[in-house]
């Protein structure tokens, strides 16, 4: 596949960016329909910015705390991906709440991934949570970003059991293990044009449900 014929994918970081990392590895495979042009970061500290610039992407720092609202913050960071010519963000690890004028503006073009088996455990502290309420599966999803808060149409979803003896950060690792298999898949799948947004859902397309049912429910 040729570059021209790639999705220009931005990805937005505030930590380490090990999903990040997944994802620039994905892309490299030469059939990958996207390619991953920019990672920006709203923390000039995330460490993931050095290891997006290893891996030869263009990195940049948009400090969310030079900006005196969000308006103003948001506004900087349409003005980036636009310039940058960005067709799809996919957000990861990303700990800003945005306007809902942004993610209009990004409408249907804007992926998230979420360390819990959505519509259950929106917002932090998703594995303490998990372990709280006695589940005996959890996860993370792929969802498109809508502006209410992790609650947009479901993409893909990844299940781990929760075992007797986890703890938060026991059950985190099982689950990051999962996200960064996943996120990559969802990934190839919408910029292949394999889904579509219908009535608030994701439908995919016959060749994507052939290629991807295994894939997208793990
Ligand atoms: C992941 O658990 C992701 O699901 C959540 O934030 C975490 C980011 O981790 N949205 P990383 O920066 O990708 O390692």
């Amino acid at each position: 596949m040729s570059t021209a014929d790639k999705t220009r994918v931005a990805i937005l970081i505030s930590g380490r960016g090990s999903n990040m990392v997944s994802l620039i590895e994905a892309a490299r495979a030469p059939d990958f329909p996207a390619e991953i042009v920019l990672v920006l970061s709203n923390r000039p500290d995330a460490a993931g910015l050095a290891r997006a610039a290893e891996a030869g992407i263009a990195v940049k720092a948009i400090d969310h705390t030079a900006y005196p609202d969000r308006v103003s913050f948001d506004a900087a960071l349409d003005a980036e991906l636009r310039t940058a010519g960005i067709e799809l963000v996919c957000l990861a690890g990303f700990m800003r709440i945005f306007t809902p004028g942004f993610v209009e503006g990004w409408a249907g073009r804007m992926l998230n991934i979420h360390p819990s088996l959505l519509p259950l455990f929106k917002g932090t502290h998703t594995h303490e949570r998990a372990l709280e309420a006695g589940v005996r599966l959890h996860g993370c999803t792929v969802h498109y970003v809508v502006p209410e808060l992790d609650a947009g149409p479901i993409v893909a979803q990844a299940a781990v059991p929760v075992l007797p003896d986890d703890d938060a950060d026991t059950l985190s690792a099982r689950v990051i293990v999962q996200e960064h298999r996943l996120y990559p898949a969802a990934l190839a799948v919408i910029a292949g044009g394999g889904a579509v947004l219908e009535g608030g859902r994701v439908r995919f397309t016959a060749r994507a449900r052939d290629a991807g049912a295994a894939i997208l429910s793990l």
